[in-house]
């Protein structure tokens, strides 16, 4: 069993508001320090113990590592009954998965380049700390009201070695990130048949390039500077 807090409870100087989600791993909770500033509390799971302490290491460590805007801040590790924890600075705003849950939500061309723009910042600030998130997805991706970017759930990030974790994975998770954005505004008709998203996105041919280049299905980017480029040139 996992140790389960609940609302109003306390862990140490922090009181629980609220569950936001329950991963294989660990549990997150919206807490609240004595100031009533707002954070966030991740617990390992009693059962991951043994499994997962890498990961939540590696989670630790590079959190603290990125100090900037674009990261949710790292503000201090606890121990609670044996079971590692650290408390992160909560991001208000809505990740990308609720905002594409709604299914009247359309994103345009213009705000589609306006978030990949940011999202290549993103991802060149973690490359300047030799640093691959790998799991940059709608869950992970928060937008603030003023509609700036920030990067979340590092569960998965490693540094990059050129071998099992290169910077190659962070380019295909982005370009199967933006495919999902344009889902929201380009599906063309409710065809019954099973075709792949380069057949079915209503996208220039410009674009199908950008994505392919993206994923490694057609050449592939070997710096950043190429796809900034190639983001600068869709935006206009
Ligand atoms: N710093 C934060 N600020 C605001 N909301 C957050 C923050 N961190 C997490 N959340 C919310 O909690 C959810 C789950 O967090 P996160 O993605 O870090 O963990 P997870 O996916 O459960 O964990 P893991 O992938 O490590 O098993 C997010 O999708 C988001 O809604
Ligand atoms: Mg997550």
């Amino acid at each position: 069993m996992a140790n389960y807090f609940e609302r109003g409870e306390q862990i140490e100087d922090y009181s629980i508001l609220d569950i936001l989600g329950e991963g294989r791993y660990g549990i997150v909770y919206l807490a609240e320090n004595t100031k009533e500033e707002k954070c966030i509390i991740k617990l390992l799971k009693k059962e991951m113990l043994k499994s997962s302490k890498k990961k939540l290491f590696y989670e630790q460590e590079i959190l603290k590592r990125l100090n900037s805007s674009k990261f949710p801040k790292f503000i201090e590790y606890l121990e609670i009954d044996n079971l590692p924890a650290y408390v992160l600075e909560y991001i208000p705003g809505i990740v990308f998965e609720d905002l594409l849950a709604d299914d009247s939500y359309m994103f345009s061309k213009a705000q589609i380049y306006e978030i990949a723009a940011q999202l290549i910042e993103i991802i060149s600030v973690l490359q300047q700390n030799n640093i691959v998130h790998r799991d940059i997805r709608p869950p992970n991706v928060m937008m603030k009201e003023n509609q700036d970017i920030v990067l979340i759930d590092f569960g998965l990030a490693r540094y990059i070695d050129n071998k099992r974790y290169t910077k190659q994975d962070d380019y295909w998770f982005l370009g199967d990130f933006l495919i999902h954005l344009y889902y929201t505004s380009f599906y063309q008709d409710l065809d019954l048949e099973d075709k792949p998203w380069y057949e079915e996105l209503d996208i220039t041919e410009q674009e199908l390039l950008f994505l392919k280049k993206l994923m490694g299905i057609e050449d592939t980017y070997t710096n950043i500077e190429q796809i900034r480029t190639d983001i600068m040139k869709l935006k206009m």
